[in-house]
C-alpha cells in the first residue's frame, strides 16, 4: 500500500501521509492541509475522522470485537475484576498483586466524600435526575482537592488522584442513589471490595457474591470504548488544560443523552412501554422504522458497530444466569428477546446493520439488582470513569497534546448594513 495519498484539486496536486494501526485501520493524516491547500474537510459527526492516536482500546465494528490493551473484553469479564481491568486500561499493564493491593487500598482511602460535597447531593431535590447530580458532584470535589487544579500534575500526583477519583465518585454514586431513596447516606466499609462496597453503600447490606460478581462484569464490560462521545468530550475539554475534575463531569454530562449512554434508560422505559401497550413490539418496531416518526428503537444501531456489540453477547448470556440466581422472572427480558429477534429479522435493520448494542440489555440485568431505572445512566458513569481518566491522562502525557478547535464551513450571510 501507498505511503501517501494523492489529493488532485485541480490547480493543485498534493500528496498527504498515511498512517496505519497495529490493528490496521488505515488514516490519511490532513494535519497539513489547510497550510498547504487552504481547504479543510467536513465530516458531520465526525464518523469518518480520527481525533487522536491511541494505544488504549480497540474496536472493530465489522468483526464486533472489544480489545483494551490487547485483551478480548470476553477474556477480561471471565479472568479480571474491575479494579483489574480499571488499572490496566489507565496504566497499560494488568496490575501484579502488589500494585492491585495498592490500587485497592488506595480507592478504599479515596472513599470517604468531603461534607460540603454531600450538602450539595442533599441540596438538590429528590427527585432530580441522579445523573444532573452526580456531574454537580464530580465538579465540586475541585473545591476540596486543590492541589490537583493544575493539569500539570506530577507522577507522584497521576498515580494519587485516578485511585481517589474512582473511590469519590463510588460513594457519590451511592450518596446520589440514598438521595432519592429520601435516606441518609452510608459510608464506605473498607472490609468490602470495590463493588460490593458501592452495592453495601447503596442499601446498607452486605451483598451476596452473586449478585457483587454480576455488577463488577457490568463494570468491566463499560470501562472504556475508545473515542466516544463522552470520552471524547473528556478529551476536548481536558485539551484546554482544564483539571480532571471539569473534564470527568463533562464527561458525566455527555454520556446522560439519551443517544448515548441514557439509552440504557431508555431501553427499560421502551420495554416498559411496550408492556403497557400490551406487549406487541411489532407496532415499535414500525415506529421505528417510519421516518415520519421521531421514535427509534433505543438499545439498537451503533456509530461503530456494524455487527453484534460483543458486550451485548455478554450481557445478554448474563441476563438469563443472574435473573436465576436472583430468582427473578421479568417478562421485560421475554420482551427484548421477541424485539431483538424480529428487529435482527427485519431488512430494515440488517440493511442498516443495526444490532443490539451494549444498553439493549444492561438495564435488565441492573433492575434485577433493585437499582431503579434513573440510576441506570449513573451505573454507566461508574463503569466508564476508569477509560475516561485513561483517555484523559493518554492525552496529558503525549508531547503531541494541543487544544481541540476545529474549524467550519461558513454558510451565513456575508455582509449586512444598518
Ligand atoms: C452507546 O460510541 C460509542 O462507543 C457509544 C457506546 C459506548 O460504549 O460509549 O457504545 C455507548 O452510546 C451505545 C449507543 C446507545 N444509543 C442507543 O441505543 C440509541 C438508539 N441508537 C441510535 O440513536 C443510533 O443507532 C446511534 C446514535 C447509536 C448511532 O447513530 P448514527 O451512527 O448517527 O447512525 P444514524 O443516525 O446515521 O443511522 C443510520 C440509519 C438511519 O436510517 P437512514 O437515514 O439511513 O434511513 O440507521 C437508522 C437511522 O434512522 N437508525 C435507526 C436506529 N439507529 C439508526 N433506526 C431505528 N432505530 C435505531 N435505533
Amino acid at each position: 500500500m501507498s505511503k501517501t495519498a494523492k489529493l488532485d484539486l485541480g490547480e493543485n496536486q498534493i500528496e498527504l501521509p498515511i498512517i496505519e494501526g497495529t490493528e490496521g485501520e488505515k488514516a490519511i493524516d490532513i494535519s497539513k492541509l489547510r497550510g498547504t491547500t487552504g481547504f479543510i474537510t467536513y465530516d458531520n459527526g465526525l464518523g469518518n475522522t480520527g481525533a487522536c492516536l491511541s494505544d488504549i482500546t480497540f474496536i472493530s465494528g465489522e468483526k464486533g470485537i472489544l480489545k483494551h490493551r490487547g485483551y478480548l473484553i470476553e477474556d477480561l469479564c471471565k479472568n479480571s475484576s474491575f479494579l483489574e481491568t480499571s488499572f490496566l486500561v489507565v496504566n497499560g499493564e494488568l496490575p501484579n498483586a502488589d500494585q492491585l493491593n495498592r490500587f485497592k487500598t488506595a480507592i478504599k482511602e479515596g472513599s470517604k466524600i468531603p461534607e460540603g460535597v454531600k450538602n450539595i447531593i442533599k441540596s438538590f431535590p429528590q427527585d432530580a435526575h441522579p445523573m444532573g447530580i452526580t456531574s454537580a458532584a464530580m465538579v465540586a470535589l475541585s473545591g476540596f482537592y486543590p492541589q490537583f487544579l493544575d493539569q500539570d500534575l506530577s507522577a507522584d500526583q497521576k498515580t494519587q488522584i485516578i485511585p481517589l477519583l474512582m473511590g469519590q465518585l463510588k460513594t457519590i454514586c451511592a450518596a446520589v442513589y440514598r438521595h432519592g431513596q429520601g435516606k441518609d447516606f452510608i459510608d464506605s466499609d473498607s472490609s468490602l471490595d470495590y463493588t460490593a462496597d458501592f452495592l453495601y453503600m447503596m442499601t446498607g447490606e452486605k451483598p451476596n457474591e452473586d449478585i457483587a460478581k454480576a455488577l463488577d462484569v457490568l463494570l468491566i464490560l463499560h470501562a472504556d470504548h475508545e473515542q466516544n462521545c463522552s470520552a471524547s468530550t473528556v478529551r476536548v475539554v481536558g485539551s484546554s488544560k482544564a483539571n480532571l475534575f471539569a473534564s470527568l463531569s463533562a464527561g458525566i454530562d455527555a454520556l446522560w443523552g439519551p443517544l448515548h449512554g441514557g439509552a440504557n434508560q431508555a431501553v427499560l422505559e421502551m420495554l416498559a412501554a411496550i408492556q403497557n401497550d400490551g406487549g406487541g413490539y411489532e407496532k415499535f418496531i414500525a415506529k421505528a422504522k417510519d421516518k415520519e416518526d421521531p421514535f427509534r428503537l433505543m438499545g439498537f444501531g451503533h456509530r461503530v458497530y456494524k455487527n453484534f456489540d460483543p458486550r451485548a453477547k455478554v450481557i445478554k448470556s448474563y441476563c438469563d444466569e443472574v435473573l436465576e440466581k436472583l430468582n427473578v422472572n421479568d417478562p421485560l427480558l421475554d420482551i427484548a428477546k421477541g424485539l431483538e429477534t424480529t428487529a435482527l429479522n427485519d431488512e430494515y435493520f440488517a440493511a442498516r446493520k443495526l444490532f443490539p448494542n451494549v444498553d439493549f440489555y444492561s438495564g435488565i440485568i441492573y433492575k434485577a439488582l433493585g437499582i431503579p431505572t434513573n440510576m441506570f445512566t449513573v451505573m454507566f458513569a461508574l463503569g466508564r470513569q476508569p477509560g475516561w481518566m485513561a483517555q484523559w491522562k493518554e492525552m496529558i502525557e503525549s508531547p503531541a497534546m494541543r487544544i481541540t478547535r476545529p474549524r467550519q464551513v461558513y454558510q451565513g450571510k456575508t455582509s449586512e448594513t444598518f
